[in-house]
């Protein structure tokens, strides 16, 4: 049993695989944190403790008893209004200011089936048990119901909030966290992953300190800045030991999460949407989900916590038929031509790839409205024929004529003020009425907020997939939300979470729509990277940025929260045309490999031995996706101080094994790196597949493996092992 209720002292306990959380309804109602961490049996309320702190005020049912207070003690869902100082996980208004709301417990249930969320992407699954935990404010007639989610195999919880009001006044929800996680003692560090365009998911790793920290998104989307996924790590926590608890927003629009040590070194994480425009209006008789947060803890460092999150999406987020499949090698126009095509060139570079061994051609952003650069058009998703010199379904024909296949580029959520669209309907675009607009990218964001906008927008792109015939879509998103405004709202407070809704039921008919079809996330690179964006796309197009050496790091750092099956990595041309870098051919592959991986250049400009290079990397994908796309995945090296990148892949049997290794600093007279595996079995005797040596898993784990680095920059080695 993964939940288990003991009667007599009201405590809760959601066990998984190894870990086990505890919470507990206490004398006067109120849900307290007791526990998360290894598995345990034992009911843990003998760790709170209860002394008169000053300051520390007390609710008014404990009487004169001045030791109970929940400004100190550990709270599932802490309110602002109760006597906690704290930060909070929600924050209710009621219509004359006040900010009263007292939450008891009043009942709970068990279903042996994963509770779902309206609209929202969520962890599925069979055999996967939820608790729902009812709390009640009488006098606001509010019910909020916590809910768990148990995914034992994984040890991963997900948490979410349901809240209605059931028979009061209206309310203003002004602050909804998805989960919080309160610790009694503890030091410990904060892992963020921060960045910017064509560059994102740095890690950072900062002891926890007195006051908040905090990292989020008030964009309206999850953003290059700041990724939805933290890391709260004992401070001795390593790849490969320590204590560790992970949590991932399963939702792609503005966030908080946030980290705060109190008076008395106690630690309280919360994650959730962000407070940032938000005052979201409940009626009588409404209902509010709140987003999913997934959580998980490992007893044994960040390396076993990233398999928690890897298996979690690859098996209980992504969906549709490329979930377990090896994705098809891809090459793109956009690098290749950027705006500056037609059919012809396209087939051009699908008939060049069929000869590598490449499976897919995506034509990307231009082939629209009057899309010449990126001033114009979005929105007007008619194709351009005069420019593609076809219609669509011809330029389709021609594709798969060459034995590939076809795939396409939109940005279903953008209109450009040079456009059909916006000329019909300028009050589709988010703008506050009498107030000039931000521009991004010298466009506007649909109001997705209004379901006739977003009606509208799928009949087109409908229209488009069918016209095509298409195998593959990025759907892409170029722009931060500015001047948050909806003409359908009666109350702008709600429209940032409403756009999300209207974002994620355009995912859900499409990608529903075109089971068959390979869904690729993106928003300028890796803008919206994150397990919501995961339930509908398999794969995410990692950065804007494809140079070999930053894509070590930006791969290294979404390594943490993701899984390989869902970064989109390219080899592109040198030099590189974000960095203006020059590696060569095989370092670009090694890191590409290790991806959903295809090309972003002119095949037409390879010479010979790029072509020979090309197909020997085709074929070497080919040999390894499935062991990328299952197995698990260890870092080797932190990227990010060593002068090397090292990374490998070890399938679930301990049978194969692909080690990585690209130098990212070079000096005269180099000392030795070691490089020690992790993941093989001990006693096994594994053979390199390209010099025939043989290495017992012992010694490689132990001792590791010595790179020479020698002359020449940015040199890289794959190692493909093999259990004899
Ligand atoms: C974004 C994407 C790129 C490309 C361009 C097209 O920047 O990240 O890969 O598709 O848009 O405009």
């Amino acid at each position: 049993m993964a939940i288990i209720f003991d009667e007599e002292r009201q405590v809760f306990s959601l066990h998984t695989k190894n870990t086990t959380y505890q919470m507990m309804a206490d004398r006067y109602g109120y849900l307290l944190h007791l526990y998360y961490g290894k598995r345990v049996d034992d009911p843990m309320e003998y760790m709170l403790t209860y002394f008169d702190r000053g300051f520390s005020g007390n609710p008014y049912d404990a009487g004169r008893d001045r030791t109970y207070s929940l400004d100190v003690l550990p709270q599932e869902f802490p309110v602002l209004g109760v006597g906690d100082y704290r930060s909070a996980a929600f924050k209710v208004r009621e219509e004359n200011g006040c900010y009263g709301c007292d939450l008891r417990y009043k009942g709970h249930r068990v279903l042996n089936e994963k509770y779902r969320l309206p609209g929202l992407p969520a962890v599925y699954g069979e055999q996967i048990q939820t608790l729902e935990i009812l709390l009640e404010d009488e006098r606001l007639g509010l019910e909020v119901t916590l809910l768990y989610g148990v995914i034992e195999e994984c040890d991963i919880l997900t948490r979410s909030v349901k809240i209605q009001n059931v028979s009061g006044e209206r309310v203003y929800l002004e602050k909804v966290s998805s989960a919080c996680l309160d610790f009694l003692y503890g030091r410990y560090d904060f892992l963020t992953f921060y960045g910017r365009h064509a560059m994102e998911r740095n890690r950072q790793r900062m002891p926890v300190a007195h006051g908040k920290q905090s990292v989020g998104s008030t964009r309206g989307c999850s953003g290059h800045q700041y990724n939805p996924f933290v890391i709260l790590a004992h401070s001795d926590a390593t790849e490969s030991a320590g204590e560790c608890y992970g949590v991932s927003f399963v939702y792609s629009g503005s966030f908080t999460a946030e980290v705060e040590a109190d008076q008395f070194n106690q630690i309280r994480l919360i994650m959730g949407i962000s407070e940032e425009q938000f005052s979201y209006p409940l009626e009588r008789g409404e209902t509010f989900y709140a987003p999913e947060a997934a959580l998980s803890y490992s007893a044994e460092g960040l390396g076993e916590l990233s398999h928690h999150f890897h298996r979690c999406i690859r098996e209980h987020i992504c969906r549709g038929k490329y979930k377990d499949q090896v994705r098809p090698v891809l090459v793109n126009s956009w690098e290749a031509c950027y705006f500056d095509f037609d059919g012809d060139a396209i087939v051009r570079l699908a008939k060049q790839a069929a000869q590598l061994g490449i499976e897919l051609v995506v034509m990307d952003d231009g082939w629209f409205g009057r899309r010449e650069d990126d001033n114009s058009s979005l929105g007007d998703w008619d194709v351009n024929e005069g420019k593609l010199g076809c219609s669509l379904q011809e330029l389709s024909k021609r594709i798969h004529e060459t034995g590939l296949q076809f795939g396409i580029w939109i940005e279903p959520e953008m209109v450009s003020e040079d456009s059909e669209l916006y000329r019909r309907h300028p009050e589709w675009a988010m703008q506050i009425p009498g107030k000039p607009p931000v521009r991004g990218r010298n466009q506007l964001v649909l109001d997705f907020a209004n379901p006739e906008v977003v009606g509208y927008i799928y009949e087109k792109i409908r229209d488009v997939l069918i016209q095509g015939n298409v195998e593959y879509v990025k759907w892409d998103m170029n722009r931060s939300l500015a001047d948050v405004f909806s003409g359908r709202a009666d109350w702008q407070g709600k429209v940032l979470y409403d756009y999300m809704l209207g974002v994620y039921s355009l995912l859900e008919r499409l990608t529903a729509e075109f089971p068959d079809v390979l869904w690729e996330g993106c928003s300028g690179g890796g803008g919206r990277f994150d397990m919501g964006m995961l339930f509908y796309t398999p794969q995410i197009w990692c950065s804007d940025n494809t140079d070999a050496i930053d894509r070590v790091r930006i791969q290294y750092g979404t390594s943490f929260g993701y899984p390989l099956s869902a970064m989109g990595s390219h080899v592109s041309a040198v030099p590189n045309h974000q960095t203006g870098r020059v590696t060569d051919m095989r370092t670009r592959g090694v890191v590409a490999m290790t991806g959903a991986f295809g090309y972003e250049l002119d095949l037409g400009k390879l010479d010979e031995e790029e072509k020979r290079q090309v197909r020997e990397q085709v074929a070497m994908y080919h040999k390894v996706a499935p062991l990328l796309l299952h197995g698990r995945y260890y870092r080797l090296s932190d990227p990010f101080t060593d002068a090397l990148g090292a990374w490998m892949v070890v399938d679930e049997e301990k049978k194969h094994a692909l080690c990585s290794v690209v130098c990212l600093e070079n000096h005269a007279n180099m000392p030795v790196a070691y490089v020690r595996l992790q993941g093989l079995s001990r006693n096994g005797k594994y053979r390199d597949q390209e010099t025939g040596k043989v290495y017992s898993g012992a010694a490689l784990m132990s001792c590791g493996i010595p790179v020479l680095t020698e002359f020449g920059e940015y040199r890289s080695w794959q190692i493909l092992l093999e259990k004899m």
